[in-house]
């Protein structure tokens, strides 16, 4: 299993590129399949996530002709109406295929979905199921792989009685082929929602409401081609900023939105921590002191689950006792006990709070990366750590970074990737 070796202390200096969104690629992806003509997608991550997802697609039978941050699709008919589980199972994101598979095609089967370790046992899927027997579909359990299918959808109106990020962006490019109106209510508002609306709409779908919490969908016969340009990921933009303040580094941080980000910009403000930003880039500078801060990780536009690990490490340097409260998934704090085997001073309150206590100085230990966002915080834990830290299971953090050695290298960190890049 390949590793990172790691050795913390260094100031980092320079810029770093922001990728594409991954959590914005893995929609446009399975939302080729709404259409059947060509789908063309720029500045794409390299990252495994990606490649799981158009390998599944592939599967399907799409013809998929890739560049370097480019990628063409077609999908004149199915190959098959099932997910593969050695393809489903390693792609939490794989349910955003049966949604477009229903709407085109009128039928899917798939397993429940795998990827992801976070949330209570295997990720639940009810809103998903819920929405597509809203929209008229039947769905039938068999040998451990749901089967739905549908004559033709029908517009409907549906309340998520939770947020669900994936939820909303499924039901609605599912809504785009179905008969009639449909309206979703209470929807999720991140800006991979609005940016994945705007694109189906260039494509001659009908969509309201994206980015806030009424989403309304006018169903359409079919949608035609499409370009879609991945929007920058916002989860990286902000891990970059912290790392930054973290090892007290001036870091450029280049190709993002720093607005995707104000939850994170304004508390850095209260924090002492200074930045300046641009449209398209944004500038930490070292505070000497950084205060404490309460986060509480709530959907967009509130402080994001994603950015909840990093966060963590650096109120491990911060001044003061922070509370961290992570409200969306359970488990998200497990990594909080490898912050304590590296020195970190953390009390455990429940599966949902943290207190930290800073500043403390973090020792570099053996670690392994449960999932992307706490292997990416241990690799920042690192870089604040005296001595040398060894990262294991690094395919988690190739999942969402791409060559993040490389790109951290690049910025003057001691980090060598022990085991081959499978991409
Ligand atoms: C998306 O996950 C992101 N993934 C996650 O990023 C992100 O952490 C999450 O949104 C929250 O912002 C992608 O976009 C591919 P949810 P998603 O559905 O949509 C419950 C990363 O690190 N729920 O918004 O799967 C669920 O258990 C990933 O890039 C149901 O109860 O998250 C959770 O508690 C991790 N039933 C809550 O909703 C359902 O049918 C929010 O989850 C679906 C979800």
């Amino acid at each position: 299993m390949s590793k990172f070796i790691i050795e913390g202390g260094a100031r980092l200096s320079g810029e770093i590129e922001v990728k594409g969104a991954k959590n914005a690629a893995l929609k446009i992806i399975p939302a080729a399949l709404l259409s059947e003509e060509k789908i063309t997608i720029k500045n794409l991550p390299n990252i495994e996530d990606i490649n799981r997802s158009l390998e599944l697609l592939e599967d399907l039978g799409a013809e998929v002709r890739r560049g370097r941050e480019t990628c063409e699709i077609e999908i004149k008919r199915l190959a098959k109406d099932r997910l593969e589980p050695q393809f489903a199972n390693k792609l939490r994101a794989s349910i955003m295929f049966v949604g477009p598979m229903l709407a085109r095609f009128g039928e899917a089967r798939f397993p429940h979905p795998g990827g992801c370790v976070i949330g209570a046992g295997a990720r639940p899927i009810d809103l998903f199921l819920e929405g597509f027997e809203r929209l008229g579909a039947e769905i039938r359990e068999k040998d451990g792989f749901y089967e739905v299918k549908a004559k033709r959808l029908k517009g409907c109106e549906y309340f998520f009685t939770t947020v669900s990020v994936t939820g909303t962006e499924c039901l609605m490019m599912t809504a785009v082929l179905a008969e009639g109106v449909t309206v979703l209510k209470n929807c999720a508002m991140e800006p991979e929602i609005e940016a994945l609306a705007e694109y189906l709409n260039g494509q001659g779908a009908r969509i309201k409401g994206a980015g806030s919490p009424t989403i309304t969908i006018e169903g359409v016969e079919r949608i035609h081609a499409g370009t879609y340009e991945i929007i920058p990921d916002r989860i990286e933009t902000g891990t970059f900023a912290i790392m930054a303040a973290a090892t007290r580094s001036e870091i450029k941080i280049t190709k993002c939105d720093p607005d995707h980000i104000q939850s994170l910009l304004a508390i850095f403000s209260k924090q002492g921590i200074r930045y300046e930003k641009g449209k398209d880039w944004l500038m930490i500078k070292p505070a000497k002191t950084i205060k404490a801060y309460n986060i509480k990780t709530h959907e967009y536009p509130g402080f994001p689950t994603d950015l909840q690990s990093p966060y963590t490490v650096l109120m491990t340097q911060a001044q003061g006792a922070s509370l961290i409260h992570e409200t969306i998934y359970d488990r998200r704090l497990l990594f909080a006990d490898m912050l304590m085997q590296m020195g970190a001073d953390i009390i455990m309150c429940d599966p949902h709070r943290i207190v930290v206590n800073g500043p403390t100085p973090l020792y570099g230990r053996r670690l392994t990366s449960p999932d992307l966002r706490a292997g990416i915080a241990m690799i920042i834990a690192a870089l604040v750590a005296q001595g040398q830290t060894e990262v294991d299971n690094i395919y988690q953090i190739d999942r969402g970074y791409e060559n993040i050695d490389g790109r951290l290298r690049a910025l003057g960190a001691d980090i060598r990737r022990i085991g081959t890049l499978n991409l």
